[in-house]
């Protein structure tokens, strides 16, 4: 999780909140954080299962907000990122204004941090320009896997149902920008990356994980969709389909991804 590195960066003296709504997500970075001393309260880490949509933070009192592999699964991201503006320090290009909060958060994967000390710590990267709080946060190309779109093209074949793509819309370079700009942020950068993952799983378990995936999409709860035995003829349709395209990426027994990835950075002026 990236609130680990962010709690090393900040230290005894700032503070991150590493918030998801998986127990089992926060149990493995529990574990982790325990092992380094960085679990409050006699380190910096507070983690917490909630719902981002639903987290609430002080105007202006977070200096960096950082979202990992995570905002796709919110399901308004203009709402998301101009709530995330208004929790973060204002001060950056343009304007003179500064805080020193020792409070700091994180959502959903996506960790807050801050410290009167070390601002922003471990989050800035490649953001630019002024100090203002530091938004960072990744976004990928749509579909996320080709087997992602395989679900959603059946869906739209067999039932009539038309899903957005929960990528889509943060799902280029100029998106991202405009997404950016549209929520109050300067000093944007966006930067694309494509790396192969290549966590090892069989052709069998990427599928099963896959659909998983797909079934209890925000944006398309086929429980509420469908009925069971429609889910379960579309899950058949789907296995053959996805087993066919995931086994052209099986690179020594296990399935490689290639996810196009947009890391996107701003401040708050
Ligand atoms: C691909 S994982 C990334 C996990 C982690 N941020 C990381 O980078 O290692 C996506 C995470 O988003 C979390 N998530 C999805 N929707 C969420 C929501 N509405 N609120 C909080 N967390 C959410 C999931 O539980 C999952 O752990």
């Amino acid at each position: 999780m990236v609130a680990l590195p962010l709690a090393r960066a900040v230290g005894r003296g700032g503070r991150v909140v590493g918030l998801d709504l998986s127990r089992g997500m926060l149990a493995v970075a529990a574990a982790k954080a325990a092992a380094e001393g960085l679990l409050a309260p006699g380190g910096p880490l507070e983690l917490v299962e909630q719902d981002a949509d639903a987290a609430s933070f002080p105007h202006g009192s977070l200096d960096a907000i950082t979202c990992s592999a995570a905002l796709p699964f919110l399901t308004d991201t203009p709402r998301t990122l101009a709530t995330w503006h208004s929790w973060l320090r204002p001060g950056g290009a343009g304007s003179s204004s500064r805080s020193s909060s020792s409070s700091s958060s994180s959502t959903s994967g996506c960790s807050c941090s801050s410290s009167s000390s070390s601002r922003g710590a471990g989050a800035g990267g490649g953001a630019g320009g002024g100090d203002g709080g530091l938004l960072a946060f990744n976004a990928f190309a749509a579909p996320n896997s080709p087997e992602f779109g395989i679900f959603l093209r059946l869906l739209a074949d067999r039932h009539g149902i038309e899903v957005e793509d929960p990528c889509e819309r943060l799902g280029s370079e100029e998106r991202c920008a405009a997404a950016m700009a549209a929520a109050g942020f300067v000093d944007v950068q966006v930067v694309r990356e494509e790396f192969d993952d290549t966590r090892p799983r069989s052709l069998e378990a990427f599928v099963d994980s896959w659909w998983r995936q797909c079934a209890c999409s925000p944006f398309a709860p086929l429980d509420a969709l469908l009925s069971p035995e429609q889910v379960e003829a579309l899950r058949a349709e789907w296995v053959v389909l996805a087993t066919a395209s995931a086994a052209q990426r099986l690179v020594g027994g296990s399935v490689v991804n290639r996810p196009v990835t947009f890391v996107v950075t701003g401040r708050r002026p």
